[in-house]
């Protein structure tokens, strides 16, 4: 098994763990100012918002709850049909809750665009979303995202969530994967 951060894997560190997290403690306290006195319910989309949903949510100086979506997107990277399919639904009725959506990015915006109008039509007090990465040169269909980590250019990003073939997840900063590893895979 190779490290993690195996050298020569990684062209550049895009964001560190020390950006992540006091980034992350700049936005939290936006949040606990937007929110006072109001249930929050926060929903992950599946995998990638894992981290971001620990880290995050342990900034928070109120209860929140959590839930999770799993969605797939038809023809992801060759298509912008925007398609999407849900794989895991959420346990909760969102019906009057005050819900935000974790991402932890926001490409083409396909699949967010999608899942704000799923999630609307169930009648939510509020909806508003959180992206801890968002490519602006990428972006296809606009989505308002009310609280954004970092914009960060087009290139492809692994790391603290985000995954190559399934690997990287657990990298704890954000990171621009070398061209050589993907051709390393038969
Ligand atoms: C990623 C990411 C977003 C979506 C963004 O998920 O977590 O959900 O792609 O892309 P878009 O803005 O172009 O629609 P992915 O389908 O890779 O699943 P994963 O989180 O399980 O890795």
């Amino acid at each position: 098994m190779k490290p993690v951060d195996a050298a020569g894997d990684f062209l550049d560190v895009l964001v560190t763990k020390d950006q992540i997290n006091e980034r992350l403690a700049e936005l939290a306290k936006q949040i606990e100012n937007d929110y006072q006195n109001k249930n929050v319910l926060l929903v992950g989309v599946l995998k990638g918002a894992v981290m971001l949903m620990a880290d995050l949510s342990r900034q928070l100086s109120f209860s929140v709850e959590m839930d999770w979506m799993a969605v797939s997107s038809y023809g992801k990277g060759t298509t912008s049909s925007g398609v999407v399919r849900i794989l895991k639904d959420l346990d909760a009725d969102i019906a009057n809750r005050h819900v935000l959506i974790l991402e932890d990015i926001v490409d083409s915006g396909l699949t967010l665009s999608w899942l704000v109008q799923n999630l609307r039509a169930r009648q939510p007090a509020s909806l508003e979303v959180f992206a801890l990465l968002r490519k602006p040169e990428a972006i296809q269909v606009h989505v308002d995202v009310k609280y954004v980590g970092f914009d960060i250019p087009p290139d492809f990003v692994v790391g603290y969530g985000l995954d190559y073939a399934e690997g990287y997840r657990n990298l704890d900063s954000v990171a621009t994967l070398n061209p050589a590893v993907y051709s390393e895979r038969p």
